[in-house]
């Protein structure tokens, strides 16, 4: 494959510090990508700490076993070549349930995903239009805009890309594809820059919505993210901590929310100018979770302006609790 791998990490120190991990800890990055955050993870646990690194992209996985080979021969990194929705299974079987200290999440694409044509994830490179992280499993965006019903990419673009023209788009799909088959990411982008049309000049290409809407549901990504969400109570140990990046709303949202109702009783979520009620007092007495507060933590302007696409990231913090650190 192309040779050069080139992601820059986001919130970087932000995220492994918010981990609060200890020399010796056990750690789960379940988007290892190119390493960076994985990196400072390992620093953290040294040399009696444990770090298992999922990273579905076969692409991906090569690149950090070049980078981190003697942690790997050492047997402080364990890479994991399954979606981290497969993280309670994996735990389990290594008997690791309840015992990590850090899992963190960095969700999304990676920058040579996206920057590499012939994964076919960009309507600005040409490429067979692929969009699978793991491309050996599951269906390909080609086989879902040629194959799939009306109804199911109207849907699709709707719910995952909030695209208002989805309507004009499915029905110029509709009948592109009854004369032949949309192969590739500039066919697919031209075709919709033919028949949708926006008022504002400024707008960004008028494919965006459609591939973001695509890319989500071929790696099933909102699907992904619950599974790791639900996974937390069976994962953390007392004191561990998850830290979750996303960069879109409706991920971001799906964390806030899960992290909320994990948190019920947190006194963050009491009215603080009026006194405690028997009830607030004894559901704060009896929570299992707290939100690191001032989360979400977006990136620096400075980071912004040096990384672009650090642009959306939110950073939110949920930490389990023992009996020990109860405040
Ligand atoms: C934004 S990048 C992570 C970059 C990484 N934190 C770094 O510092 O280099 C996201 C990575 O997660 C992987 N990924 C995304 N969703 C995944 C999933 N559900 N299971 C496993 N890996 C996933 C992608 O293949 C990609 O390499």
């Amino acid at each position: 494959m192309a040779p050069e791998f080139k992601h820059i990490s986001v919130l970087r120190d932000e995220l492994v510090q918010s981990l609060h991990l200890q020399a010796g800890s056990i750690a789960v990055d379940c988007t290892a990508g190119g390493g960076g955050h994985t990196e400072l993870i390992l620093q953290a646990v040294g040399p009696q700490g444990k770090v298992l690194a999922f990273d579905r992209d076969p692409w991906a996985r090569e690149v950090l076993t070049q980078r981190f080979q003697k942690e790997l021969d050492q047997g402080i990194l364990e890479l994991i070549p399954e979606p981290y929705s497969q993280l309670e299974n994996v735990l389990s079987q290594k008997q690791l349930l309840g015992k990590i200290s850090g899992v963190c999440a960095d969700i999304g694409v990676s920058s040579p995903q996206i920057d590499h044509g012939e994964r076919g994830f960009s309507f600005a490179k040409d490429g067979p239009l692929d969009m699978r992280m793991d491309p050996t499993r599951g269906v390909s965006a080609a086989e879902v805009v040629n194959t799939f019903p009306e109804a199911e990419l109207l849907r699709i673009f709707r719910e995952f890309g909030e695209e208002p023209k989805a309507h004009f788009i499915v029905k110029a799909i509709a009948h592109r594809r009854a004369q032949s088959p949309i192969s590739t990411t500039f066919e697919l982008s031209e075709l919709i820059a033919a028949n949708v049309h926006y008022k504002e000049r400024s707008r960004k290409n008028p494919a965006t919505k459609v591939f973001q809407a695509l890319r989500i549901f071929v790696n099933d990504e909102l699907g992904e993210l619950e599974a790791l969400l639900k996974a937390i109570p069976a994962v953390l140990a007392p004191q561990g901590r998850c830290s979750i990046i996303t960069f879109h709303s409706l991920e971001d949202r799906m964390v806030k929310l899960n992290f909320k109702a994990l948190s019920e009783g947190d006194s963050h979520q009491f009215d603080r100018r009026l006194p405690l009620t028997a009830q607030q007092l004894a559901k704060l007495e009896n929570r299992q979770y707290r939100i690191i507060k001032p989360f979400p933590l977006v990136p620096s302007d400075q980071e912004q302006e040096s990384n672009p696409r650090s642009r959306s990231a939110k950073l939110r913090v949920i930490e389990r609790l023992s009996k020990e650190t109860e405040t």
